[in-house]
């Protein structure tokens, strides 16, 4: 039995192949648009091309046995979204549509999803939970909840199960070292607040000091990429052991900190000084984004072992190596 990760070269999906391989035979699919070969772990069967492709597809489900799919391959800058709805609409949803029509052609009936915080758009309470209504503000938001929203819709009808994983911010390095957050262009609060302070750029723009939070600056719950991973494995196995079907999780900290508070914590932990701009928003950044966990934490034991000074030391060592 196999798991095809698609988006595997990617900065979460890498880190999720990391640890499965452990356990697992792994064939990654990406195209190699924004991740990287060199994140994949050795131990995987690399497959370069496109989600959408069915011949590819075809390929793999025919030549491993399947037993499920971990999806990561998207388009996810919120920005990017807005200024270019079609892409995330074709990569995030067409091209997902074609994986899912593959897999019940083919019989493969297990489902992670990589979803996100974005899908609750700006939420009226402090702590938000799967219950909190979903009310997307910006197309990368509304392409994940469509899919989500598919993934129901298949469960009725098909032999076919998901698990749906909203991710708050993922942040941090895997502890070998050897893999961690890279994209390019970076756009990231962490790694560009440490890639400053490595002397790779000259100064750090915080966008936006009149948030209603308590320093002015945007509050998010910072998640370690490995206890991302872990979840992963958790539903996958919460699944395929018949303890789990057709799930929505969020997957945070569920503490919060503003952007000011980041930045001091990298300089304490660099024992570096940044050089800080003051900025407009950023357009479409909501004033806070913290996730309850419980869910998870009560149906599948799943409960965060990094918090945020180990998230951004793990982040600081792979940056300056
Ligand atoms: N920020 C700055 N300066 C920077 C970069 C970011 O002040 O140079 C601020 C942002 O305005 C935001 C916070 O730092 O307030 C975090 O920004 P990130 O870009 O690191 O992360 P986002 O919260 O915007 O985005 C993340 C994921 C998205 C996902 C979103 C869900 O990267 O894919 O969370 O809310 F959609």
């Amino acid at each position: 039995m196999a798991i095809l990760v698609c988006g595997g070269a990617g900065y979460i999906g890498s880190h999720t192949v990391k640890e499965l391989v452990n356990t697992y035979e792994v064939v990654v699919l990406d195209n190699l648009t924004t991740g990287f070969e060199q994140l994949i772990d050795p131990k995987a069967t690399f497959v370069k091309g496109d989600l959408g492709d069915s011949a590819i597809l075809d390929d793999i489900f025919t030549t491993h046995d399947i037993d499920a799919v971990f999806h990561f391959a998207a388009n996810s800058l919120v920005g990017e979204s807005v200024g270019n709805p079609l892409k995330y609409y074709r990569n995030n949803v067409s091209a997902t549509l074609v994986l899912l029509e593959k897999m019940i052609e083919h019989g493969v009936k297990r489902f992670i999803f990589s979803s996100t915080a974005a899908t609750y758009g700006i939420p009226d309470t402090d702590m938000i939970t799967e219950e909190t209504k979903t009310n997307p503000i910006n197309p990368y938001g509304r392409s994940k909840l469509m899919i989500e929203q598919i993934l129901a819709d298949l469960a009725n009808v098909h032999d076919f199960q998901y698990v749906v994983l909203r991710y708050f911010n993922a942040a941090g390095a895997h502890e070998s070292g050897e893999i961690g957050e890279s994209h390019d262009p970076e756009s990231h609060l962490i790694p560009i607040v440490l890639q400053h302070l490595l002397g790779q750029c000259d100064k750090i723009s915080v966008f936006g000091t009149d948030y209603e939070t308590a320093d002015g600056t945007c509050i998010r719950d910072y998640i370690h990429v490995t206890d991302l991973a872990r979840a992963h494995i958790l539903s996958y196995e919460g699944m395929a052991g018949g303890k789990i079907a057709n799930k929505t999780y969020n997957l945070g900290n569920g503490a919060g900190y503003s952007v000011k508070e980041i930045i001091e914590t990298c300089q304490q932990i660099s024992g570096k000084k940044a050089t800080i701009e003051y900025a407009p928003r950023r357009a479409g950044d909501p004033a806070a984004l913290v996730a309850s966990s419980d869910k998870i934490s009560g149906e599948l034991g799943w409960n965060p072992a990094f918090d945020l000074n180990a998230i951004i030391s793990s982040a600081w060592a792979w940056h300056s190596k």
